[in-house]
C-alpha cells in the first residue's frame, strides 16, 4: 500500500494500529496500577504523527484553517509572532514561516527527537524565521508575549491541559 501524501489516504492512518499494539501491555498495566506511558515508549510514533498531521493539519492550514479567523492571513503577511504548542516534527510551523517570511514562529515540544525533525526541516529548507525548543508546555513560567499562539491536535494529549491552556495568560 502506498502512502502518497493526499487527505483521503488511509494508509498513513492504519499505521497506528501496529504502533498501539505494541504498547498493548503497557496500556493495559497502567490501567490497573496507574501511571502511564511516555511517548518514547511508541515506536515511530513522531515519525507516524508527522505523516498524519501532514494529512490533516497541514494538507488544511493555508486554505482551511487560517481563513477560520478573519484577518489572519493579511496579518501573518504584515508580520506577527506565533508560538505553536506542541509543535510536534514542525510540520505546520514550517510551513507557516515558509510561507509568511514577514512573521517569526517559535515551536515548543517536549521530545527531543521532534524537535530534532522539525529544526531539520526548517534548516533543509533554509528557513531562518522560525525556531524550534524542547520545552514543556506544562511548565513554561516567564513567556515571551506572542500575537498568535497555535496548538495543533495537541490538547487532547495534555496530561495538565487547564495548565496549558492558561499559557495566553502567562
Ligand atoms: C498528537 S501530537 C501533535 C503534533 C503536531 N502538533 C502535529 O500536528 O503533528 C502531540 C504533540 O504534543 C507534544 N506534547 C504533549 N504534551 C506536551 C507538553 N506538555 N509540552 C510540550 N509538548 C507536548 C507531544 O510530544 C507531541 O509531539
Amino acid at each position: 500500500m502506498t502512502r502518497a501524501a493526499s487527505p483521503d489516504n488511509i494508509a498513513v492512518t492504519v499505521q497506528f494500529i501496529p504502533l498501539m499494539g505494541s504498547v498493548e501491555d503497557g496500556i493495559v498495566e497502567s490501567f490497573r496500577h496507574g501511571g502511564g506511558l511516555p511517548y518514547s515508549a511508541f515506536p515511530r510514533f513522531h515519525e507516524v504523527m508527522a505523516e498524519d498531521s501532514g494529512q490533516t493539519v497541514v494538507a488544511a492550514l493555508t486554505d482551511h484553517i487560517l481563513p477560520l479567523v478573519p484577518g489572519l492571513t493579511e496579518r501573518l503577511k504584515e508580520g506577527i509572532d506565533v508560538l505553536d504548542v506542541g509543535c510536534g516534527s514542525g510540520r505546520a510551523l514550517n510551513l507557516l514561516a515558509r510561507r509568511f517570511p514577514n512573521s517569526s514562529f517559535v515551536g515548543y515540544d517536549f521530545s527531543e527527537e521532534a524537535i530534532a525533525h522539525a529544526r531539520a526541516e526548517a534548516e533543509g529548507h533554509g528557513t531562518k524565521n522560525v525556531r524550534f525548543e524542547v520545552k514543556d508546555a506544562a511548565a513554561l513560567e516567564e513567556e515571551a508575549s506572542y500575537d498568535l499562539i497555535t496548538t495543533f491536535d495537541a490538547v487532547h494529549d495534555q496530561a495538565k491541559p487547564t495548565k496549558v491552556l492558561s499559557i495566553s495568560k502567562i
